[in-house]
Formats: structure tokens, C-alpha cells, sequence
């Protein structure tokens, strides 16, 4: 029960029932945007330059962890271009023609946000190269010898694409966008910036210091910062007089067993797996998955980029290793040769 609970808190993708708040709380312009300094300025100029010439904004690519802002991006650059954006998704575009309907529904200078871009099938994305370079969809009519080709032209597009793996990407793909933006964790300031706008859109009373206990456990994460808060928000109604201050954040934290450094349960078992069954490691991703019954993507894509960020573990070619400030978070003691000579004993 507990576990479950958890695991939603810290997960990276939306939540069912939550896209609704997630749309309240969005900035809508890249001013009320907060954070990501270098890639608004960046957009900024080239949204301008792209306006005074009356074009589309080139093709935007963002990549970074999960929950970081690359949908609310893409509503923003839509925003400030002023021009309608339809969302999907990788996985949700099935067929060629799915896209092609999509494309040729699109008006002159729209966006097209792809999610998990890195997940369109090849067929799909091959039909994308001559949209995105020549605005153009290439159609074949008839079968056999008779077949030929016919060219569609499309209206001028934004396509933004989006993705947590960049290298997964195929070449062809990735060089046909103009602006590559990577998304970073945000920092603690940036964060309690972030949670007191949204406390005060969502009308949540909550001081300095709630909001500071707020953003060390977010693990730099806007998304995980905005739910952890309105789960605060029911602690603070139920226990306390519905005001967040430091002490009840503490405590509500506690409860949700998100700790000082942001670690979650997952986080715990994965890095307690490395060290009490591989000996700190190395240990591949696969084998890792299987022991502790989590999803192999999950742990490369949520728990691994912030464990490394924040120094608990690091990916090495043979595998994956903790770190010695893994071992001091659990009180062991850390040994660096044992690491090096695995031999299956302490
Ligand atoms: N809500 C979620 N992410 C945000 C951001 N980067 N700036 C402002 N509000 C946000």
C-alpha cells in the first residue's frame, strides 16, 4: 500500500486525473516560466527572429528526465508564436497514415509536439524526414510495377520533439532538428520558486521554510515538487491548521517516506540491491531490474539520472556501481577493493 503510494509521487509520467492540475499550473508564457535559464534564452531569440521573418520556428528538440517541463515548453513556444499546437505522442501514432493525417491537418506555422519521439516506429518516421525538411508528404498510389509517387505539400510546421534518451534516437532523425535543448534538474531555489506559484495559484498557504523542506525532496523535479506539495496540503488540513510550514512538510515527508535527499523506496532497494547482492557491484541494468522487480526502463530513465547526479551511483561499461556515498548513506563501510576483485564472499 505504502509502496504504491510512493512509487505515484516519484513516478515520472502524468498521472491519470492529474492532467487537469497539470494544465492550472503550466506557465503559459516562457516569462512565468521559471528555470532552464539557457534554454529560454535560446528560445526566446530564435521565437523572435522567427516571428519578424513570419516563419515557422525551426524544429525544436528536447531531451532531459522525465517531468522536467518539455510538454509545458512546447505549449509555451506554441503561445509565444501564437499558433495552435496539437500534442501526441510516439507510441500513439501507430501507422504512417496516422501521421499523415496529422500533418495535413496541421495550419501554416502550427506546432507538433511528439512525445517519446524516440519511440516512433521506423515506418512512421520515415515519412517525417520530407515533412519536417521539404514540408512535403511522398505518397505511394497503386502496387507493383504500376506504382508510383505523388507529392503532397504541407503547411510550413514546428515540429518539437520530445524525448528522455536522446541517443536513442536515429540519426536521420536527430540532424533534421535545428535546435537541440537539453532540460536540467532544476535547483532547490528554482523549485521553492516554482512551489510557492503553484501554492498560490492552487490557493495552499505554506511559508519559506515548507516550501525549502518541499524542494530538497523533489529531486530537482517541477512535476514531483507540484504533487508532493498538494499531498502536503492534505497533511497540513488534516494535522496541522492547513498551513505548510517546515515542521509539517517534515512530517507529511516522512509519511510519504521520500527522504532529506529525495530518495524514495525504489531508490533505496535499487542501491541497497548493488551493495548487499553484487557487492556494491558492477551489476547490469537487466539483472538489477529482475531483483528488485522494477521495469528496466524505469530505472534507467527515473532513478538512475538523479542517483548519478547526486553522486549514489555511477554506470561504468560493465555495469552499474555504488558509489561510496551510497555506502555511507546506509552507515556501511566502504571498501573499494571489493568492488574491483568480485568474488562472490564479503
Ligand atoms: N510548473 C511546473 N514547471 C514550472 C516551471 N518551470 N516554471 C513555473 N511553473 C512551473
Amino acid at each position: 500500500m505504502m509502496i504504491e503510494r510512493e512509487n505515484e509521487i516519484i513516478k515520472s509520467s502524468i498521472l491519470k486525473g492529474e492532467e487537469e492540475a497539470e494544465k492550472t499550473l503550466r506557465p503559459e508564457t516562457l516569462d512565468q516560466y521559471i528555470g532552464q535559464e539557457r534554454v529560454k534564452e535560446q528560445l526566446n531569440i530564435f521565437i523572435q527572429a522567427a516571428k519578424m521573418r513570419d516563419e515557422p520556428l525551426d524544429h525544436v528538440l528536447l531531451y532531459g528526465p522525465p517531468g522536467l517541463g518539455k510538454t509545458t515548453l512546447s505549449t509555451i513556444i506554441s503561445h509565444e508564436m501564437n499558433v495552435n499546437i496539437r500534442i501526441t505522442s510516439g507510441p500513439a501514432i501507430e501507422r504512417p497514415g496516422d501521421l499523415a493525417a496529422i500533418l495535413t491537418n496541421l495550419n501554416p506555422n502550427d506546432v507538433l509536439f511528439i512525445d517519446e519521439i524516440h519511440r516512433l516506429n521506423r515506418s512512421v518516421e520515415e515519412i517525417l524526414y520530407p515533412a519536417m525538411e521539404d514540408y512535403a508528404l511522398d505518397i505511394i498510389i497503386g502496387k507493383g510495377p504500376s506504382a508510383r509517387s505523388i507529392r503532397l505539400e504541407l503547411s510550413k510546421f514546428t515540429l518539437i520533439g520530445a524525448t528522455t534518451r536522446a541517443g536513442s534516437l536515429t540519426s536521420p532523425l536527430r540532424d533534421r532538428f535545428g535546435v537541440v535543448c537539453k532540460l536540467d534538474y532544476y535547483s532547490d531555489k528554482e523549485l521553492i520558486d516554482i512551489i510557492k506559484r503553484s501554492a498560490d495559484i492552487l490557493k495552499i498557504q505554506i511559508n519559506q521554510e515548507g516550501a525549502e523542506e518541499i524542494s530538497k525532496r523533489s529531486r530537482g523535479t517541477p512535476r514531483i515538487a507540484n504533487r508532493i506539495l498538494k499531498r502536503v496540503r492534505d497533511y497540513a488540513l488534516v494535522k496541522a491548521d492547513g498551513i505548510i510550514d517546515s515542521s509539517v512538510a517534515h512530517y507529511a515527508l516522512e509519511m510519504l517516506e521520500i527522504d532529506q535527499n529525495g530518495l524514495d523506496q525504489v531508490d533505496r532497494k535499487l542501491l541497497k540491491t548493488i551493495i548487499d547482492f553484487y557487492n556494491g557491484g558492477p551489476v547490469g541494468v537487466d539483472t538489477l531490474a529482475a531483483s528488485i522487480g522494477e521495469e528496466s526502463i524505469t530505472i534507467e530513465d527515473v532513478c538512475e539520472p538523479y542517483l548519478m547526479q547526486k553522486g549514489f551511483l555511477s554506470r561504468t561499461p560493465r555495469g552499474r556501481v555504488a558509489t561510496e556515498k551510497a555506502y555511507r548513506y546506509f552507515n556501511l563501510a566502504f571498501n573499494k577493493s571489493k568492488q574491483i576483485s568480485f568474488n562472490g564472499e564479503e
